[in-house]
Formats: structure tokens, sequence, C-alpha cells
């Protein structure tokens, strides 16, 4: 058992979702920003690798007040519970996405100092021997009440969960740039399939500001 899970990602109309030097980008524009902190405000927990958190250094929080406040008056926690996949407890102890309501997932290869300064700002949880175990960490979330996850990248965390078959949806914004690069970091990056590729189910496409929003329904491998 696991929650539903959205994958959401901003790419240029090249595929990239940041530069060859994994400097973030400003892809989509106001109008697709305030989507995704709806989608943020509607679901119980945010995913993101730790190489978005050493790139990006994102805080994951909704940024609207109102849909803050509509949450609270729902008898939801203000914000989604953040999750922050993290193997070896990279994170930085002044990422901003530490704090309460913060859970980072780690395996037992992770060095006990490192794992011990992040629990004095977050939860920190042991999935896995040496890498995150994402089937058991999905689990994890359910057990706690998880029933909606948005995975907001970056590459590699996400060919990992549509490689495992733990994906429902996908929602990409194609935005009006071309990045370019061979080693800039596409919307799906890790090993890639040699067959069996993940097929897709196109459920809508539609204009959002300059850009072109298109939803995937996940049908497997
Ligand atoms: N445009 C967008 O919408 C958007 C959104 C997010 C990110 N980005 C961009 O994406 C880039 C970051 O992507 P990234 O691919 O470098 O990093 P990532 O996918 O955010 O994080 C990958 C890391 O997660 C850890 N991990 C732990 N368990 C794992 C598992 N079972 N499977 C896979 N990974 C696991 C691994 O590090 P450990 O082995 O140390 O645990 C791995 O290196 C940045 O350039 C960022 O700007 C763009």
């Amino acid at each position: 058992m696991r929650p539903y899970v959205f994958i959401n990602s901003a790419m240029s109309a090249d595929g990239k979702i940041s530069t060859a030097a994994r400097r973030q980008v400003r892809i989509s524009g106001e109008d697709d920003l305030r989507r995704v902190d709806a989608l943020k405000a509607n679901v119980d927990a945010v995913m993101i690798g730790v190489g978005t958190v050493l790139a990006d250094d994102p805080k994951l929080t909704v940024k609207s007040e109102p849909l803050r406040r509509k949450r609270v008056d729902q008898g939801r926690s203000e914000n989604p519970l953040r999750v922050v996949v993290d193997s070896s407890a990279r994170t930085p102890a002044s990422a901003a996405v530490l704090g309460p309501n913060t859970l980072i997932a780690t395996s037992q290869k992770a060095p006990r100092d490192r794992a011990e300064a992040l629990k004095k700002k977050a939860e920190i949880v042991v999935v896995g021997e040496s890498k995150v175990d994402l089937t058991a960490l999905l689990g994890c979330l359910k057990d706690r009440g998880v029933e909606s996850l948005l995975v907001e990248g970056g590459a590699t965390l996400n060919f990992a969960l549509l490689s495992l078959g733990l994906v429902d949806e996908i929602y990409t914004y194609v935005g009006n740039i071309i990045i370019g690069g061979s080693a800039a970091p596409t919307l799906v990056d890790g090993k890639g399939l040699i067959n069996d590729f993940v097929k897709l189910n196109l459920r809508e496409i539609r204009q959002v500001g300059e850009g072109v929003l298109i939803k995937w329904k996940v049908l497997g491998c």
C-alpha cells in the first residue's frame, strides 16, 4: 500500500529541468507557479531528492497564505509534510527544507554524526541499507496517513520512482525556452530503461501562460 503519487516538473522546450551546471532556472511563469502552489496545498506530502536540496535549496512550503489558511480550516497542517530522500544524510544543516513537519529518509549507511545533526531540525527515518528503499518509504508514509504525495524532482528520483512503478500521474509544464547541454538534467535521468519503457496515457494538454501543461496518467511498464 502506498499514497497516490504525482510528479510535477517544469522543463524547457528541449526537455531540460535545469542547466548543465545544475543551476536553477525560472522555466514557468506566474500562472503555472500558482497552479503548482494549489497542487501542493492539496496534497498530504511533498517529496524531493537530496540532489534538488543541494542544487536549489527549496523550502517546499505553500506560498499562498489563503491556501495555507484553508488547510488549517480543514483540520490539516498548514503545509504538507516535507520529505527528503537522502541515503547518506547529505542535507546541509542550513537547508531551507529543514524545520517542523520535515522528514529526512536515510539509509543505514548514513554517518551517525550527520544523522544526529539533522535530527535536531527534522525527523529522521532509516529505510534501506545503502540507498533509501523507496517502496518501503512510500509504505511508511501511507502508514502515517499520507494519501497523496507530490514529487518535485529531481531527475534521478523521478527515474527511480518511475522504474519501480511507484508513480500514478506526471504533470509537466513545458516552458518557452531552450536550455540545451548534454549534461543538463532532463525530466527523467538515472540509468534509463533499455526496454519495457514506461507507458503513458495523455489526459490533458493546455496552454498556461507562454507554455504548455501536459498531464499524463502512468500506465506502467
Ligand atoms: N525544473 C524543475 O521542475 C525541477 C524540479 C526539481 C529539481 N530540478 C533540478 O534537478 C536537479 C537535481 O536533480 P538530481 O537528479 O541531481 O537529484 P535528485 O533527483 O533531486 O536527487 C537524487 C539523489 O537522491 C538520492 N536518493 C536516495 N535514495 C534514492 C533512490 N532509491 N533512488 C534514487 N535516488 C535516491 C541519491 O543521493 P544519495 O545516494 O546520496 O541518497 C540521489 O543522488 C537540479 O539541477 C534541480 O535544479 C528541477
